[in-house]
C-alpha cells in the first residue's frame, strides 16, 4: 500500500481485461482526542478522512480472491478455504475472508484491484481501511446485509485473532460507520456514536512526521494488559469505571497507576472537548489536545521524538488551536485543530519548521470529515 492517486477501475481492466462489477471507498481516520480509551470501554473522537482504498471489484466463480495493489504487478491470491496464515498485507483481507466463515456468513472469490492514499504506517488506519474494503466487497459480491457496527466489530476482530493485535474497536468503527461533515464521539462501551459538529472557520491538519511506527505490537499489547490488571485491581470491570478518586485510594503499583490515570483523565477529556468544540471554545479545546499529547508522552509512554518535535513547533504557530499526537503513538502522525482563515500559512510554517528541528520530511494534509466505508456510484 503506497501513497497514490486512486483510480482503481482503469487499472481493473487494466488487470483482468475486464470492467468491475463494482466499486468500494474506504477511508483512514483521525483521532482528534481519546486516545488508548477505545479498549477500556472509554470515549474516542475520530473522524474518517479525505484520504481512502478505492477498490474495484468483480465476482469470480470458484474459491480465490485475486488482489492487485496498484503498484505491483503480481497479485496477492488468497485461497479463501486455507487456513495458512499469509505474510504482508495480504493477512487482512485473508483474516477478513476468515472471519466471515467463521461468522457462518457466505464467502465466495472474487477479483480485486485497489489503489490508497492513506499514508501507511502513520497511524491513519490504513489497516482497518483496507479491512473494511474487503468487508464491504464480500457483501457485495455475497449480496449480503450489510450492518457497519457488526462488519466493524468483525473487523477489529481480524486484528485481534488473526494479525495478533489486541486493538480496540475505534479504527474499524469510524472508518465504517463515519457520517460525512462530523467527527464522531464514540461510547466504545455500547459502539453509540455522537455528531460533534466542525464549524466552517476551523480546520482539521493532519501532521504525518514522515516517520512510521516500527514493530510496537508488543508495546501496544503491553499497554493494553497493563490497563487491565489496574482495572482488576481497582475491583472494576474495566478502567472506564474508574475514577482519580480510586486510583488515590489504591496501592497500585507506579506503571499501573500511570496508564490508569491517563485513560480516567483522557475519557473526561473527550467529553468536554466535545463540550468545548460545541462552544467554539478554542482555548480549552486546544488545552484538552495539549492535556492528552502530555498525558500519552508523560503517564501512557507512547510518544515519540518526532511526535514530540511537530507538537512543540506546530504548538507556537499562529492560528493553531490544538495539537497533539493521534494513533497508537510512537511515531506517525500528529492532528491540529487550525482556525482556517490560517491554514494555508500554518501548512507552510509548520512544514518549513519541522524539517528545520527534525530529520524526516513531514507531509500535512487538510482533511474535512468524510463518509465511512461505501459502494461508489460507478
Ligand atoms: C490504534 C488501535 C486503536 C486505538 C488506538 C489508540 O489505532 O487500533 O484501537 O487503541 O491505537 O487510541
Amino acid at each position: 500500500m503506497q501513497s497514490q492517486e486512486p483510480h482503481s477501475q482503469e487499472l481493473f481492466i487494466d488487470r483482468f481485461g475486464a470492467s468491475p462489477d463494482g466499486r468500494v471507498i474506504s477511508p483512514g481516520r483521525v483521532n482528534l482526542i481519546g486516545e488508548h480509551t477505545d479498549y477500556n470501554d472509554g470515549f474516542v473522537s475520530p473522524m474518517a478522512i479525505e484520504r481512502h482504498i478505492d477498490l474495484a471489484f468483480r465476482a469470480r466463480a470458484d474459491r480465490q480472491a485475486v488482489l492487485y495493489t496498484g503498484i505491483d504487478p503480481n497479485p496477492v491470491v488468497v485461497d479463501i478455504d486455507s487456513l495458512n496464515r499469509l505474510k504482508g498485507w495480504g493477512m487482512y483481507p485473508q483474516g477478513v475472508i476468515r472471519h466471515f466463515a467463521k461468522d457462518g456468513l457466505e464467502i465466495q472469490g472474487f477479483d480485486a484491484v485497489f489503489t490508497s492514499d492513506i499514508p501507511s504506517g502513520s497511524g491513519l488506519s490504513s489497516s482497518a481501511a483496507l479491512e473494511l474494503a474487503i468487508a464491504r466487497t464480500l457483501t457485495a459480491v455475497t449480496a449480503g446485509q450489510w450492518d457497519a457496527t457488526e462488519m466493524a466489530v468483525r473487523c477489529m476482530r481480524v486484528e485481534n485473532d488473526w494479525v495478533g493485535v489486541a486493538s480496540g474497536v475505534m479504527d474499524q468503527l469510524i472508518c465504517a460507520t463515519a457520517v460525512e461533515g462530523s467527527v464522531s464521539r464514540i461510547d466504545c462501551a455500547d459502539y453509540s456514536t455522537y455528531p460533534v459538529q466542525l464549524p466552517a472557520d476551523v480546520v482539521v491538519l493532519i501532521l504525518h512526521t514522515g516517520t512510521k511506527r516500527g514493530l510496537v505490537d508488543s508495546e501496544y499489547n503491553e499497554r493494553r494488559s497493563t490497563c487491565e490488571r489496574a482495572a482488576a485491581e481497582l475491583g472494576v470491570s474495566s478502567l472506564r469505571h474508574a475514577t482519580l478518586d480510586m486510583l488515590d485510594a489504591s496501592d497500585l503499583d507506579d506503571l499501573a497507576r500511570r496508564r490508569a490515570r491517563h485513560v480516567i483523565s483522557e475519557n473526561d477529556r473527550v467529553l468536554a472537548w466535545g463540550q468545548a468544540v460545541t462552544d467554539a471554545n478554542w482555548s480549552e479545546a486546544g488545552s484538552l489536545m495539549a492535556a492528552s499529547h502530555a498525558s500519552l508522552r508523560d503517564d501512557f509512554e507512547v510518544s515519540g521524538p518526532a511526535l514530540d518535535a511537530m507538537v512543540h513547533v506546530a504548538r507556537e504557530v499562529d492560528g493553531v488551536h490544538g495539537v497533539r499526537l493521534t494513533g497508537a503513538g510512537f511515531a506517525g502522525a500528529c492532528v491540529a485543530l487550525v482556525a482556517a482563515e490560517h491554514a494555508q500559512q500554518a501548512t507552510a510554517t509548520i512544514d518549513r519548521e519541522f524539517r528545520q528541528s527534525y530529520d524526516a520530511i513531514p507531509q500535512i494534509i487538510p482533511s474535512s470529515p468524510a463518509r465511512g466505508t461505501h459502494l461508489a456510484d460507478s
